[in-house]
């Protein structure tokens, strides 16, 4: 059945077929088009095309589709580079195959919406998005995952013939489903020759990989972090715990070091837990310091298996730079680093004001931050460990709390700030704060809580670390009025 888009009357309904034009992007990256203003979500849909689309959920005010066929290609169209890559392809990079321009175009404006409708903000300005010099290979961190249901063989799907291993991504919205990667475009060719041989290894070795509805079986993951600037590279075997297993690791890892000598550092994590994550209870150092170094700027940062790093290394020193452009710092200033990771940006900026105070919940990551200190012989810069909502009320009620700041930086998870932490920044009164976030919604809640108070919002920078991914990082600026 054919509706044409604005002739018809909404007359979707669940398990139609409908021949549709998509419209635009819609906020987490799929296409939309309305039907007589009836809001249709497309899958993967790209602006302009005309697609054959498949209606599997509606609602009373939207439906949403997936696509069946390209009818007309979208006008923003190129061919994507990755052969995983299609509609039901691994959903990592959902837009390689929309024009680049377009797809920052689509962040910006992203930006900028979530903080008109969210925030409730009007008067402040969005600079122009800062693109990704590289859309390929920008990624410093992959994890694969190990599992016993290919996804791309639909064949042999429920067959006996099933393969028994496959070592690759999740398939979105599946946690027990996984696709064979064996050229994925985000890190590096070599990572990807390693993924090959780690497969090949595994499949021979006759150990069952693990599964995630039964709990059992050995291998789980394969992490790798690839330092973009000193080059060097960790390789990390995340496995369960199955004892008689366990030497099987080591007979890989001197393999893996004897064909790739680039390898600087192989870990092995033990995961004894029955959540599917690829950071161990225990971390063996099998080769190597167990850590990579990465450069940024003048800055040297040392990378642990576990510790947080920005994923996409040349795009994090642009986003630092405009860190230090917003505060506009004088050199005198007393600087809280909220949410502090490894210390990166606190590091990165200590060189311009008198003091940097950092607060993290991962007690490895303070570690990492101190270690981080030394490696730069950086002497301004303290850090403290523990969840932040408590950690500002102790200190403010502490005999001898700490300096209030004059600059507030924040760099929050997606989720971005418990309620608590704002109520404490606003009574600390920073004269700037600098925002940093990777989820333009919980950006916008969080300003609009900040800016019922003395803070104004004067501007945003949206940048780009995530290309080919509807994702992106911006950076806001408030001022104490
Ligand atoms: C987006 S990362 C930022 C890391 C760092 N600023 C950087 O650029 O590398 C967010 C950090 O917040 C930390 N975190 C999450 N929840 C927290 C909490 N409740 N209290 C303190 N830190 C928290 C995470 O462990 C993580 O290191």
């Amino acid at each position: 059945m054919s509706i044409q888009n604005k002739k018809s009357p909404p007359v979707v309904s669940k398990g139609q077929d409908i021949e549709i034009r998509v419209e635009g992007l819609a906020f987490g990256g799929n296409g939309f088009a309305k039907i007589n203003n009836f809001m249709v979500f497309i899958e993967r849909g790209l602006p302009g095309q005309l697609v054959q689309a498949y209606i599997y959920k509606k609602k009373s005010n939207y439906a949403e589709a997936y696509i069946k066929a390209v009818i007309e290609e979208s006008p923003f169209y190129v061919p994507p580079q990755c052969p995983h890559f299609g509609l039901q392809g691994c959903g990592g990079c959902i837009w390689q195959n929309l024009n680049y321009t377009e797809q920052l175009k689509y962040k910006e404006a992203q930006v900028r919406e979530c903080i008109q409708r969210i925030g409730g903000f009007r008067d402040f300005s969005v600079e122009p998005i800062i693109g990704s010099e590289s859309i390929y290979f920008y990624r410093n961190k992959m994890e694969f995952s190990f599992g016993d249901r290919p996804w791309h063989l639909e064949k042999v799907e429920n067959s006996e013939n099933q393969p028994e291993m496959v070592l690759g991504l999740h398939v979105p919205g599946r946690f027990d489903r996984i696709m064979e990667i064996t050229s994925c475009q985000l890190l590096s060719p070599l990572s990807n020759e390693i993924l090959g041989f780690v497969r090949q290894f595994a499949e021979s070795s006759g150990i069952k990989v693990w599964h995630n509805r039964e709990h059992t079986g050995f291998w789980r993951h394969v992490v790798f972090r690839e330092a973009k600037n000193s080059g060097q590279l960790m390789v990390n075997l995340v496995t369960s715990g199955e004892s008689e297993s366990l030497p099987v690791v080591k007979n890989l890892a001197q393999q893996l070091l004897t064909k790739f000598p680039q390898i600087t550092t192989l870990v092995h994590n033990i995961n004894r837990k029955i959540s599917q994550v690829a950071t161990g209870d225990e971390e063996i150092v099998l080769a190597g310091p167990g850590k990579i170094i990465e450069e940024l700027g003048k800055f040297r940062f040392s990378i642990s298996a576990n510790s947080f790093f920005q994923t996409n290394t040349r795009q994090a020193r642009i986003l630092y730079d405009k860190v230090i452009e917003f505060a506009d710092f004088q050199g005198h200033e007393t600087v809280y680093d909220l949410y502090c990771g490894t210390g990166t940006i606190g590091i990165y900026l200590s060189p311009f004001v008198k003091r940097v105070i950092g607060f993290e919940i991962v007690p490895d990551a303070i570690r990492d931050a101190r270690l981080n200190c030394e490696l730069n012989q950086v002497q301004n810069c303290e850090f403290f460990e523990g969840d932040l909502k408590d950690l500002l009320i102790q200190n403010s009620q502490a005999k001898t709390a700490l300096p209030a700041p004059d600059t507030l930086v924040i760099d929050p998870p997606r989720a971005g700030m418990h309620e608590k932490v704002v109520n404490e920044i606003i009574k600390l009164a920073p004269q700037k704060i600098v925002y940093v976030s990777c989820n333009p919604s919980t950006l916008a809640r969080d300003l609009k809580l900040l800016c019922t108070t003395d803070y104004r919002l004067i501007k945003v920078q949206p940048i780009d670390l995530f290309p080919h991914t509807p994702h992106c990082e911006a950076v806001a600026l408030l001022n104490h009025q």
